[in-house]
């Protein structure tokens, strides 16, 4: 196959332990896709005991999941499932060769947990950050080894979406940028190399899409009849299939770090706060046919 553009001549680290940082849905999703492909002990960490045990759980199920498909035996699901440890004690990480986060996406969040981890793990482990929207270069700033942090993007749901975006500070070094890419390579991901800059790229296109929809749902447009009008585009999800999927707080907060950057280019959505503020986290409910739609809420809150 043809290499990917910007694969540095360095040698790829080799990777026998791997650290997940948090465990919400992408940490959920990340530490299942190194199990499974990597075969090697995957370590999960997050400040709330409960949500690792619901990362640990969802882990299982989709081991689980691949049994009932006939994909695994039930051994083998049990092997991948116990190859995942989880606790609320990031001293799990010391004996890691390569450590991602994917904590709440905020920035002095991020920085505490790195330098946490510089305190840890060994000068050369590989710290990777899964943030859609932050700036790399900032959340290594402060540590003693910047060279070896770099952005490790993935798309959610990570065991299906082939993508990942290998983010490049001005100070990595070429060690973790070709472990990345062998690494995308392990977890048969399509990697691609990109600057570090606010969003990379993906999320900028996907993003200015989503805002310009909730821009027509703010100003009246029902969440389903512009669900029904984008279909025919052949798009994979529609807009509000996959905010529903990624979460109304997370894209909110995602939206507004690159409204933050971008100014107006980037639309932040009057009546989907709203929802949030009125703790509203699933726009999808199901009626008595069995359909989807849209929470009458949405339309009652809307000016
Ligand atoms: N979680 C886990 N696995 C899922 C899933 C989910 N939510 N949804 C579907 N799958 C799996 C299925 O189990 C199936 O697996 P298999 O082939 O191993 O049996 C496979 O995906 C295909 O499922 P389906 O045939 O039922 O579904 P589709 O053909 O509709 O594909 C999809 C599902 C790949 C999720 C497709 O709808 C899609 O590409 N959607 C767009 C997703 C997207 O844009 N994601 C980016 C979100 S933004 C982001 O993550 C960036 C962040 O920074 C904010």
């Amino acid at each position: 196959a043809k290499k990917p553009a910007g694969v540095p001549a360095a040698s790829p680290r080799p990777i026998g332990r791997v650290g997940v940082v948090g465990a919400g849905l992408m940490a959920s999703q990340l530490a299942l896709v190194f199990s499974q492909q990597l075969r090697v002990p995957v370590v999960i960490s997050d400040v709330n005991q409960q949500r690792v045990d619901q990362a640990l759980a969802y882990i299982a199920e989709q081991n689980a999941k691949q049994v009932r498909k006939g994909r695994l035996t039930q051994e083998q699901a049990e092997a991948l499932t116990g190859l995942v440890s989880g606790s609320t004690d990031k001293s799990a990480y010391a004996e890691a060769d390569f450590v991602i986060e994917a904590v709440f996406e905020e920035l002095g969040v991020k920085k505490q947990v790195f330098a946490e981890l510089e305190g840890i793990v060994s000068p050369e482990t590989i710290l990777a950050t899964n943030t859609s929207s932050l700036s790399v270069t900032e959340m290594a700033a402060d540590l003693q080894h910047p060279e070896r942090v770099i952005g490790f993007h993935f798309f959610n749901p990570v065991q299906v979406m082939p993508l990942v975006e290998i983010a490049r500070t001005a100070r990595s070094a070429d060690e973790p940028i070709a472990t990345a890419f062998d690494l995308a390579a392990s977890l048969r991901k399509t990697p691609v190399l990109t600057k570090d800059s606010t969003a990379f790229v993906v999320n900028r296109l996907l993003l200015r899409l989503m805002g310009q929809v909730q821009q027509a749902f703010d100003q009246g447009t029902d969440a389903r009849t512009a669900d029904q009008a984008l279909k025919p585009l052949g798009l994979p999800m529609t807009p509000f299939e996959l905010l529903a999927m990624v979460g109304l707080p997370v894209a909110q907060h995602v939206t507004e770090s690159l409204h933050a950057a971008f100014g107006e280019r980037f639309y932040v959505s009057k009546n989907l706060q709203t929802l949030i503020d009125h703790g509203v986290t699933e726009i999808w409910s199901q009626d008595a046919a069995g359909e989807h739609y849209i929470k009458d809420c949405t339309l009652q809150l809307m000016d």
